[in-house]
């Protein structure tokens, strides 16, 4: 070992104080072996870790290993170690790493136009437009409502290149709405009056406790995190936040003043957590009482991840929603969100309303079509949930001794899967990465399991067992420290 790389490996151990805390109160085996497969990994590219130390913002904390490849669901570091990816990229790689038909189409379009602006036509934009729009709309044939309207030739889509840029477009849209709802008086008397006819009254947001709708100005507004919003304060005015699941405080919150509410029918980054039917009826209810548009930012439950196109399809059709987010997987991991709007909403967005310079581009709407057609059919859909339960099932049997001690419980839907544990997960994380298998936290303790959507029944099982051993292992440690 070199001494710039011994050097290299100890300032790693010594800067990484997560890491340093972690390892205490481990046993000296278990100790040496984290040391040796992490350092090992970090041997092999210090100048990577070097340059991101020292010309990175460091805004993420990340283990000493430098990731230089995938297929299917295993990912390879460069010293050629295999991790089963239990990650998918946070619920990006849909189609797993390296899928032959998505390079080829990278390849193929790269040859031919990348990008051309949005002052010109492309051919895969609106290609990507009707396919989501058709998909959408013939998965759900009892949709009548928000987005399944038939109104004005139907549903229609902004491409963005994140989902915090397509929730920023939502929120946009919701305000312009609002305006509009005041400037028309299409509100009805009652909301009328309450807003005095003052087009800016009618400007407030509202989002839920846990969720998550990125980190722009707006949506980090919308997303009620103190560790996420405090830094940055002041937010953008006229939001709110009311709980989750809480039908009284979201009557309250919602009001006359509302132009849009977001909401995550399935919360990813909160812990996993559902929102519940009647909740959910009753917050659409809402929205048409007051004249708010419903969000649905279904940017990391949508697109396959519930085993259902949308996770807001598992809802009754009294539930639709006037706007849809989505980003993550829809071009399994080039850049790329849109906004799905209902014609009640298209009607009033007008050229120069919004804007993007990559948004729509070729590559990434070609992609998009790609996925969206492997995504979209019901054998792919019957694995998504087939292998949900797979986990489920595996987790159960392993995980069951442990109830009540390191583990709460389990939940989840389709591949959008939760383990909450009793304390940090992140022991837990890096016992599982020293086997091979890479894992993501999320709030209230819980590790997510999000891989990719065509992961074998053999490598969710795989998977299933290292969590469990690694949950054994947690349980020793605590009870010997
Ligand atoms: C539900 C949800 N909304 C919005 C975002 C932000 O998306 P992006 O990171 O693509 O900007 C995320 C990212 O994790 C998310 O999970």
């Amino acid at each position: 070992m070199s001494s710039l790389v011994l050097a290299h490996s100890k300032r790693l151990f010594a800067t990484g104080s997560n890491r340093l805390i972690a390892l205490q109160g481990i046993n000296q085996s278990a100790r040496s072996r984290l040391y040796h497969a992490t350092a090992a990994a970090a041997m092999a590219s210090p100048k990577a870790i070097e340059n991101t130390e020292k010309f990175m913002l460091n805004t993420y904390t990340r283990p000493a290993l430098v990731l230089s490849h995938g297929k299917g669901s295993y990912v390879y570091d460069t010293t050629g170690r295999e991790y089963l990816d239990f990650t998918a990229g946070i619920a990006v790689t849909a189609l797993g790493h390296s899928h032959p038909e998505v390079a080829a189409v990278v390849a193929d379009q790269a040859t031919k136009l990348v990008h051309c602006s949005n002052l010109y036509h492309n051919e895969w934009a609106p290609t990507l437009a009707q396919r989501i729009v058709t998909a959408t709309t013939d998965a759900y044939p009892q949709g009548t409502q928000g987005i399944y309207a038939k109104d004005d030739g139907g549903a229609r889509v902004f491409f963005s290149n994140s989902g915090t840029e397509a929730n920023e477009g939502a929120l946009k849209f919701a305000r312009k709405y609002g305006k509009h709802a005041v400037a028309t008086g299409k509100l009805g008397k009652a909301v009328s009056e309450a807003v005095h006819g003052d087009p800016n009254l009618k400007s407030g947001l509202v989002s839920f406790t846990g969720g998550f709708h990125g980190r722009s100005m707006g949506a980090l507004s919308l997303t009620a995190n103190p560790k996420y919003q405090k830094p940055f304060t002041p937010l953008i005015p006229g939001v709110v936040t009311a709980r989750y699941n809480s039908i009284p405080e979201m009557s309250t919150f919602v009001d006359e003043r509302t132009c849009g509410v977001i909401v995550e029918p399935i919360q990813g980054e909160g812990g996993i957590h559902a929102a519940h039917v009647d909740f959910m009826r009753a917050l659409r209810r809402r929205c048409d009482q007051v004249g708010a548009l419903l969000i649905y930012d279904e940017i990391q439950c949508g697109l396959g991840r519930s085993g259902h196109l949308w996770a807001h399809h598992m809802l009754p059709a009294d539930c639709s929603p006037d706007i849809v987010t989505m980003a993550k997987p829809l071009a399994n991991g080039i850049p790329i969100g849109a906004i799905l709007v209902s014609p009640k909403v298209s009607e009033i967005i007008h050229t120069g309303d919004h804007g993007t310079t990559f948004g729509g581009n070729p590559l990434a709407c070609r992609v998009g079509c790609t996925v969206l057609d492997h995504i979209n059919t019901p054998e792919f859909l019957a694995h998504v949930n087939e292998a949900g339960e797979v986990l489920e099932r595996e987790l159960s049997g392993l995980l069951a001794p442990f109830i009540g001690g390191v583990v709460v419980e389990q939940r989840g839907t389709g591949l959008l899967r939760g383990v909450q544990l009793s304390s940090d997960p992140s022991r837990l994380i890096e016992l599982a990465r020293d086997r091979g298998l890479l894992l993501v936290s999320a709030a209230n303790n819980t590790i997510r399991l999000v891989p990719p959507l065509n992961t074998s029944f053999a490598d969710i099982k795989k998977g299933a067992a290292i969590i469990g051993d690694c949950v054994k292992q947690l349980a020793s440690e605590q009870t010997a420290a």
